[in-house]
């Protein structure tokens, strides 16, 4: 086992009306006045953000409030909820909904914090964010993570790129987790939730780490009870214990629990998809659901043991004494898996006809250097031949 450090500072508040609880549990952080950020509508149609406002009112926190952040949020939001955010006095970012509410909170968080930098040079690698508004959030979809991460994903709509900034600084404060919010989800995005949360302990489980007993267990133990709850919900998706089930389990999947003492992490197929999504705008985890199994494929055919074990241990096939055919009966599994749930296996069920492979090759390498991946570390040779057999 690697030497490691784990860091995961989120309290988190879990299960039925937590909600109502936002003002006092704000209250508690020494909080007077709060920007209210949210997404589409969905947190309006629903009445939550009238419950979150009222929950506030109550604790004479001020607040004053930003919405239509888009999935995939953009980075004029962002620079909006900034100047918002000074202008109001706001000690904290209240994020109202999934990953991209969160998301686009951490960035106002970075850009209010250092008002005197555009935010985009922080996920266009130009400087590091020294300080970041404090973020809590009332989650209503699991999926991302976002809630306990170091992770923020924002969207520049001018260039059409997807970029990430990992930082300890904006690991929200507070996730208040209510599963019952999620219960008026599209299937459609529930099944892409589970597909990301899978993936984020994915990403980690294949890492050239020694070894991983405890370690890979945990990971798939969470994989494992993802995707039986994602089955379960498919069938009833107001199932109360499955909709917990996978809200926790996002959370674990992406505060680095189910990596500790691996040696880094994988994180190509993120990075391969992140480009179709700031290309094409897909869904996320419809993306990564593409992207998995064509990386997978790739890299049991140069070294079969860790796709072997999780054939074995996650998908449930019977060993056969042959790694490589293990590898590839348990990636066939798992495409049966998104298919049953609704997720595409191809670009073109993703929607992208004509991908212009080149420029994803190029785009993929600009931001993540000549050769990335934990697993099996791979040139833009390696990322064209994962891109052309997604297709
Ligand atoms: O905008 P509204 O109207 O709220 O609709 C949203 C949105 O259309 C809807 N929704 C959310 N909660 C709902 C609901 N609809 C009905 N009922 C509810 N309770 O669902 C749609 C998707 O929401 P979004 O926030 O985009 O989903 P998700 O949590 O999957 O976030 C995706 C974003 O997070 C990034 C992704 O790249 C993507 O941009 N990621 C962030 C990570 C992080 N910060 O750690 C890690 C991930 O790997 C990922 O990259
Ligand atoms: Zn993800």
């Amino acid at each position: 086992m690697f030497d490691f450090e784990y860091f995961a500072p989120t309290r988190v508040i879990f299960g039925r009306s937590a909600e109502e609880r936002t003002g006092a549990l704000l209250r508690e952080l020494g909080v007077s006045r709060v920007l209210i950020h949210y997404g589409g509508g969905s947190a309006v149609k629903s009445g939550l953000l009238g419950r979150v406002t009222a929950s506030l009112d109550e604790a004479g926190i001020a607040h004053a409030s930003l919405g239509g952040v888009v999935p995939n949020p953009r980075v004029s939001k962002v620079r909006e909820g900034a100047r918002l955010a000074l202008q109001f006095g706001a000690e904290l970012i209240l994020a109202v909904g999934g990953g991209s509410v969160i998301d686009s909170s951490k960035a106002i968080g970075y850009a209010a914090a250092e008002p005197e930098h555009d935010v985009w040079e922080i996920y266009d690698r130009k400087r590091a964010p020294k300080a970041c508004l404090p973020v809590a959030c009332v989650l209503t979809i699991a999926a991302a993570g976002s809630e306990m991460s170091n992770s923020s994903v924002i969207t520049n709509e001018e260039t059409g790129e997807k970029r990430g900034c990992r930082s300890n600084l904006c690991r929200p404060r507070l996730a208040i987790m209510n599963p019952e919010l999620t219960a008026s989800l599209p299937p459609y995005q529930t099944a892409a939730g589970c597909t990301d949360i899978l993936m984020h302990t994915l990403e980690r489980y294949f890492t050239q780490g020694g070894n991983m007993e405890l370690t890979d267990q945990i990971a798939e133990g969470l994989m494992r009870t993802v995707m039986k709850n994602a089955l379960i919900l498919r069938d009833d998706p107001s199932n109360y214990d499955a909709r917990a089930e996978v809200m926790w389990a996002s959370s674990l999947s992406h505060n680095d629990l189910t990596g500790l003492g691996a040696d880094g992490m994988d994180f190509v197929s993120h990075g391969m998809e992140h480009e179709l999504g700031g290309m094409f705008d897909v869904t996320h985890g419809a993306g990564l659901a593409v992207i998995v199994p064509a990386w997978l494929e790739y890299v049991a055919a140069k070294n079969p043991a860790k796709p072997a074990q999780f054939a074995e241990r996650v998908m449930d096939v019977t060993p056969t004494g042959d790694p490589l055919a293990d590898a590839r009966e348990g990636i066939s599994r798992l495409r049966e898996f998104f298919t049953s749930i609704g997720m595409p296996v191809t670009m073109r069920q993703l929607g992208i006809d004509n991908p212009d492979i080149d420029l994803l090759v190029h785009k993929v390498h600009e931001n993540k250097g000549a050769t990335f991946g934990g697993y099996i570390p791979l040139t833009a040779a390696d990322t064209r031949a994962i891109y052309l057999s997604a297709r």
